[in-house]
């Protein structure tokens, strides 16, 4: 069968097409024929060594993906061959309260990914996708989809009606507008393109930032008719953290996700005692809030926003796309 490998340090754009052996069913296991994969700013620092060390190599990457139930050696409670399931990023976390142990193993990095044409795994690896999304649109929630969901509603208060911040236009921020929306809060974002910030309105994003013309941004939503924000979904890292902490009221949350804007930067802890903000880590998310998410997805017909499609053949272009930051949603693969 096809898959892609890569040496985690090379980079991405070493990444080979190669042919390796087809998975041969172990008791106990099942067998996907993969349709689609959508790719997380992850899969380049994973390739680019940024991700930690002692990860196999070669690896294939990507831990996102849908793919169909072909053979099972095993019973399928819940399933059945032919139906569409996606792989949970961290195979080991069913359910509770993360740990070390739940997250040691995670797909496309501690162990390999899914950029193959076909998957061995166990039934309770896998995730029931939402019938009504395509495959691409599927193959989107196992991790930004995922993780906006557990900042906004497993790990977080949940207020009835909250004033939520997010950065940019990716992935993650896009699906935190679009569950914000849908449970009834108000969304304002922060984006270096005036073109996003009008694409975010279009998904009901309420008001929206310039942070190139405008960086001092967090003073400036805080003193907005948008206000101080109740939680912010913090995507930038150390360097946007500062503003973040500005925007967000006294007793407010910040969700801790993303590193875009790097991992480096002075950062003075004092605003966080002062206003008694409440910083969380997030990492990803549980099988349990996946299937809670999908519900809500279901329910409220949210749809996956996707840049473009790329081939399988066509992976290498999809990262080259991905690396230059300028999509707005998903980036995905189909077969
Ligand atoms: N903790 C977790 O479990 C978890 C899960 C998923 C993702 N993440 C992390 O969360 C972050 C976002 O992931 P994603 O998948 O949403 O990424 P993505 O889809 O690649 O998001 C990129 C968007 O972020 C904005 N951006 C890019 N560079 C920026 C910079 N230097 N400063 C501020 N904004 C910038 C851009 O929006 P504009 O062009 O509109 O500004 C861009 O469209 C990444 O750091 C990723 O590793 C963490």
């Amino acid at each position: 069968m096809k898959t892609y490998l890569v040496q985690p340090g090379s980079g991405i754009e070493n990444m080979q097409l190669s042919e390796i052996e087809k998975p041969i069913l172990q008791p106990g296991k099942i067998l996907l024929k993969m349709l689609a994969w959508s790719l997380n700013y992850r899969d380049l620092l994973v390739a680019g060594g940024q991700y930690g060390l002692g990860l196999p190599s070669p690896l294939i990457p990507i831990s996102d993906g849908v793919g169909e139930i072909i053979e099972s050696s095993t019973e399928l409670a819940g399933f059945k061959i032919g139906q569409r399931v996606a792989l949970s990023f961290f195979p080991d976390w069913q359910d509770g309260p993360i740990t070390a142990q739940k997250t040691k193993k995670s797909l496309g990095g501690t162990s390999q990914g899914l950029l193959s044409e076909f998957i061995s795994c166990s039934p309770s690896e896998i995730v029931s996708v939402p019938q009504f999304l395509s495959n691409e649109e599927a193959s989107t929630l196992p991790c930004a989809a995922l993780t906006a969901w557990n900042a906004l509603f497993e790990t977080t208060t949940n207020l009835p009606e909250k004033k939520v911040l997010t950065i940019g236009s990716g992935g993650v921020s896009i699906f935190a507008l679009q569950f914000a929306k849908s449970a009834g809060h108000k969304v304002a974002a922060i984006s270096r393109s005036v073109q996003h910030l009008n694409q975010l309105k279009e998904l009901g994003l309420d008001e929206g930032f310039d942070s190139i013309n405008n960086p001092k941004w967090g003073d400036t939503i805080r003193k907005s008719s948008f206000g101080e924000v109740d939680h912010t979904i913090e995507l930038g890292g150390a360097s946007t953290l500062p503003q973040s902490i500005k925007a967000t009221r006294v007793g407010g949350e910040i969700s801790l996700i993303g590193v875009l804007a790097g991992n480096e930067a002075e950062f003075n802890p004092l605003p966080i005692i002062m206003k008694s903000i409440k910083l969380q880590g997030i990492f990803v998310g549980s099988i349990a809030m996946f299937n809670r998410m999908n519900l809500a997805i279901e329910k409220n017909k949210i749809k996956p926003v996707i840049d473009k499609v790329f081939k399988f053949e066509n992976a290498d272009s999809a990262f080259a796309y991905m690396a230059k930051g300028n999509h707005f949603g998903k980036i995905c693969i189909s077969i």
